[in-house]
């Protein structure tokens, strides 16, 4: 049965199996072990927050606001602690690794999701300067500054690392420039990052999902609006028209996002799979993507695109 969920999503099976009977004694598959996931006040980090404290996890759950963390505690077990985290802020995320070294010990952390994201969206031509910034600061050198204050941690419990990629970090499409670019390099983050360590033990993984249902939609849509009726004229006539279609493209892909259910399923995989994969497609949007760009041209996906999305060319 799926209950409501106060996160933009809906939470996982309540009758979810979270219990494994081992001989004797009784252990939750998380076992206690300390996960941390950046961007858990909504969304898919609040869904696999409480997932995994559903799982037995101890997770620290990363957030911005002081009532974020309020409400995931309130919704989570008594392990569940937030950490005010903002990735673009070294010292919150030094003083969030101090609250994690101070719980855990010698433990060490056994996971660490990064999922705090943005989407900035639209013409390259016009996209301040400042808010393709923000976009990479947010998305790919945070990723990094999180990363590196974590890693001695996980070294220490043989952990693993899941970053929260996008299909928009494998196929692009016209004004998703901005955020493309941050999963893109996200992606390759990911795969130097997993040859790096993988000396120690540790594993990294991308999720890669496809539309979810989550409230960026809706943040990124007002944020656009405002960029746009900020931009000069003469520009916003220019690309009336991309505009006009994209918008549309993307109010029908909005309407067709899945539930947070899919990726946070992913991500337990990514989490405690004996042989965990290097990526994971969500969604059939994602796979059907990821497919189009491994088998066609550039040339025969641009007219395709252009015809679906029914571009001016
Ligand atoms: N929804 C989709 O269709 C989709 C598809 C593919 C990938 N993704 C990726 O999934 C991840 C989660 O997004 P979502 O869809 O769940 O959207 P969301 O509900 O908007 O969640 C985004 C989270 O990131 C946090 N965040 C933003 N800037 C931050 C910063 N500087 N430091 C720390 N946290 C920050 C937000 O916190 P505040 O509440 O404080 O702003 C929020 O908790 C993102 O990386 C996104 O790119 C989403």
């Amino acid at each position: 049965m799926e209950q409501a969920y106060p996160y933009g999503g809906h939470c996982p099976k309540a009758d979810m199996v979270v219990a494994l009977r081992l001989g004797e004694s009784t252990m939750s598959i998380g076992d206690n072990r300390a996960v941390v996931i950046t961007g858990a006040s909504t969304g898919i980090g609040a869904a696999c927050a409480l997932h995994l404290d559903r799982l037995g996890f101890t997770v620290f759950a990363g957030v911005r606001k002081p009532e974020d963390g309020v409400a995931l505690q309130k919704a989570g077990s008594d392990r569940l602690v937030p950490l005010e985290l903002d990735v673009t802020d070294l010292a919150t995320i030094q003083k969030s690794r101090a609250v994690v070294v101070d719980a855990t010990k010698e433990r060490g952390l056994f996971g660490l999701i990064n999922n705090a994201g943005i989407a900035v969206v639209g013409p390259l031509e016009a996209v301040p300067i400042s808010d393709l910034r923000q976009q990479l600061e947010v998305n790919v050198i945070g990723q990094v500054a999180v990363i590196q204050v974590f890693l001695p941690l996980i070294r220490q419990a043989r952990g693993r690392i899941v970053n929260m990629g996008s299909i928009a970090g494998l196929s692009t499409m016209p004004l998703m420039g901005p955020y493309s670019a941050s999963k893109f390099a996200l992606e390759a983050i990911t795969d130097a990052l997993r040859l790096e360590v993988q000396q120690w033990g540790i594993h990294v993984a991308i999720v890669e999902p496809g539309a979810i249902a989550t409230p960026i939609w809706n943040k990124s849509a007002i944020e656009a609006a405002e960029r746009e009726a900020s931009i000069e004229t003469e520009l916003r006539t220019l690309y009336k028209s991309v505009v006009t279609a994209m918008r549309k493209v993307v109010g029908e892909a909005s309407k067709r996002a899945i539930p947070p259910d899919a990726v946070v399923k992913v991500v337990e995989e990514a989490l405690t799979a004996p042989a965990p994969k290097t990526r994971y497609l969500v969604g059939t949007d994602a796979k059907l993507r990821a497919l189009m760009v491994r088998l066609l041209p550039d040339r025969i996906s641009d007219k395709l695109l252009t015809s679906i999305l029914k571009l001016p060319h």
